[in-house]
């Protein structure tokens, strides 16, 4: 193989590199980005420790106390670069209309230029005396038909050991993808160049952002942002945003999913795919631990965030969870919401932006009920319980996440790596709404189920920049993650329904939930009215006798729900009253919801499907009655 010779520069090309197309692109960006070295990583166990020692030593990461929680690290963000930043998040496809009016757009000729090529184009010189890391990726199990590799080129040593917790990161990527396979390409810097002798700050970043999308070369370029989903080009950026493309080109479907498996007690195995947007329970749904009185089931996890879903020839469809950890929400964490994720922070964690406890230990809102007595804030700053009543200062920020493999979940499922998939039996949609949608809900048909999702609405929260807990619509939980016109990706979900039927498959039924309605009489105004969590195995339960035929439930407005009697309540006191508080129906807040209903199909008009109105209609004809 020719090694293109770098003046200047050594490219460390490991000798198991064969691939002359992925040698030949990580020399373009490293003399664009005039990185001082590059590494390449191997996903090794040794590499993590050196990488790890590495970002300790320059302040990134704290190392956590060692009988506490071994082999962990805090992490504090700069103070502006804390979420994904959804307004300076790009999709640049070659017509606008390919975007489509969900998305932001620049055309990929201007956007190159900015990036790219343009005299002050903002990657040139963006890594010197910084190290370049090649970071090769699989999504999904290794070799799986339905998995994809991807290789980051990025600034940040963070990025680095957090990609090979969340993916299947390193040499066994380069194996599968041999000398000629394809590839992702995934450019990130933090946009912080140092300049001979200047000293590093422990978090740099850049207060210009750029999360660009090219579509139909399937590239991402990310400059500014260390955190998460901006900097972790695996995750939102690939797994949805390209992905999403590449599935519907394929006609396969990239989705914002949790995947898990409930096992009965009879034996059988169910799994459910459930979209639910950031920050509003996937993590927590995906582990749950089923309440006093449900002994005999089981949930187990497949995934915590994504899916890829591929039909199958038996006529179903399979999902694989294309990532292998989790970059999950921490406040509000604990042993009664999500006890087996907390048995997952145990050890081997990276937190980002929880406080510090005086014993070198982790503390969030929500961890336990009594806050210690003193604590390091996520910004590095003495913080007491006292201090917090007086000015309301949170101590982690509300976006504070942690980084484990999937591999710590006590409840993994045994199906997670398998490169065939699960088959899907149930989709669940469900948004974060205080009021107007019901606890659950059974679409009638494929059609009504895809309306479900289409319309859904959701309080944004703190996962993006700017979430205020204002509702918008975020159809299928997808809003700030697919990668190209939201009509067309409604309508790939309707062709995928049609196309499955006409082979005569049964299709997965499809559910709407909502977890977080709020009382609105004077004594429960402002608290969730249905107990969430592991309560929720209820609703699971009654989808699952569903499935099997043998739960009941009432017709109305919108599809089936069940009535007090059709869930079982042994272990919970829970009223009529408040069952009626969680699901009922209220014809003025429907009126109203489905006003927004029509702004946004008046968002998408240009190529909204005809099912959506014609659903509409019918679900305002019934409302009438009501
Ligand atoms: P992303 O990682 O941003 O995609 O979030 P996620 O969808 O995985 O959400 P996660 O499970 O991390 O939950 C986010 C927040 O919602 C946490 O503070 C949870 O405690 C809370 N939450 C999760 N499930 C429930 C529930 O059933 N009821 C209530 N009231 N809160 C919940
Ligand atoms: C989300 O916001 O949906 C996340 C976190 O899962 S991030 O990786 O930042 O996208
Ligand atoms: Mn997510």
């Amino acid at each position: 193989m020719n090694r293109p010779a770098m003046e200047g520069l050594r490219l460390n090309v490991p000798a198991y590199v064969r691939h002359a197309r992925l040698v030949e692109w990580v020399a373009q960006v490293a003399a664009l980005t005039e990185a001082d070295n590059v590494h390449w990583c191997d996903g090794s166990a040794e590499e993590y420790q050196r990488l790890t020692e590495q970002l300790v030593a320059a302040g990134t990461l704290m190392k956590l106390d060692p009988v506490k929680r071994p082999r962990s690290f805090l992490a504090r963000s700069d103070a502006s670069d804390v979420a994904r930043v959804e307004d300076r998040t790009f999709i640049c496809s070659a017509h606008k209309d390919d975007a489509g009016p969900t998305n932001n757009w620049m055309d990929p000729r201007e956007m190159r230029e900015m990036l790219q090529t343009g005299e002050n184009a903002l990657f040139k010189g963006a890594m010197r005396g910084r190290t370049m890391y090649v970071v090769p990726f699989s999504m999904g199990p290794l070799g799986s038909h339905i998995a994809h590799i991807g290789v980051e080129l990025t600034d940040s040593p963070y990025v680095a050991v957090s990609m090979r917790t969340m993916t299947r990161m390193g040499r066994g990527a380069l194996d599968v993808l041999g000398d000629n396979g394809d590839f992702v390409p995934c450019v990130h810097t933090v946009g912080a160049p140092l300049a001979a002798g200047q000293k590093d700050v422990p978090w740099p970043c850049n207060p210009t952002k750029y999360i660009v999308h090219y579509p139909e070369t399937r590239e991402i370029w990310s400059y500014g942002s260390g955190y998460g989903g901006n900097a972790l080009l695996g995750k939102k950026c690939f797994a949805l945003r390209i992905a999403s493309t590449m599935g519907r080109a394929q006609g396969w479907l990239a989705e914002h999913m949790l995947i898990l498996g409930v096992t009965t007690p009879a034996g059988k195995k169910y799994h459910v795919a459930a979209a639910f947007p950031s920050a509003c329970g996937k993590t927590n749904f995906s582990m749950l631990v089923p309440p006093a009185g449900y002994e005999g089931w089981k949930v187990t996890t497949i995934g915590d965030d994504i899916a890829w879903i591929k039909p199958h020839g038996d006529g179903r469809l399979y999902a694989i969870n294309p990532e292998a950890g989790y970059f999950g929400v921490a406040p509000g964490t604990n042993d009664h919401t999500n006890p087996n994720c907390m048995a997952s922070l145990k050890s081997d964690t990276i937190f980002t932006n929880v406080a510090l406890t005086d014993d070198g230990d982790v503390w969030w809102e929500g961890m336990t009920e009594q806050p210690p007595a003193h604590l390091v804030d996520w910004q590095g700053r003495d913080w007491t319980p006292a201090f917090a009543k007086e000015t309301g200062a949170k101590a982690a920020h509300p976006n504070a996440r942690f980084t484990v493999a999937a591999t710590a979940n006590p409840v993994l499922d045994p199906e997670w790596d398998n490169p065939e998939g699960v088959a899907i039996d149930a989709f669940i949609f469900g948004g974060r709404r205080s009021t107007t949608v019901p606890l659950v809900t059974e679409a009638r048909s494929w059609v009504e189920g895809v309306y479900m999702a289409a319309t859904m609405g959701s309080e944004t929260t703190a996962a993006m920049a700017g979430g205020n807990g204002a509702v918008r619509r975020d159809p299928f939980a997808m809003l700030p993650f697919v990668g190209y016109h939201m009509a067309d990706y409604v309508q790939h979900w309707l062709n995928l329904g049609e196309k499955l039927a006409a082979g005569g498959a049964t299709l997965p039924k499809i559910y709407c939930v909502n977890w977080f309605r709020k009382g609105q009489t004077d004594e429960d105004r402002g608290k969730f009215v249905w107990p969430g969590y592991g309560e929720n195995m209820r609703v699971l339960e009654w989808l699952v006798g569903r499935i099997e035929g043998t739960a009941q439930g009432a017709e109305n407005v919108f599809g089936t729900s069940p009535r007090f009697e059709d869930l079982r309540w042994n272990g919970l006191a829970f009223t009529r009253e408040q069952f009626a508080a969680a699901i009922g129906i209220d014809k003025a807040a429907w009126q109203q919801e489905l006003v927004l209903h029509t702004e946004l199909f008046r968002q998408l008009e240009s190529k909204l499907p005809a099912a959506l109105p014609a659903t509409k209609e019918q679900i305002e004809a019934r409302l009438e009655k009501l």
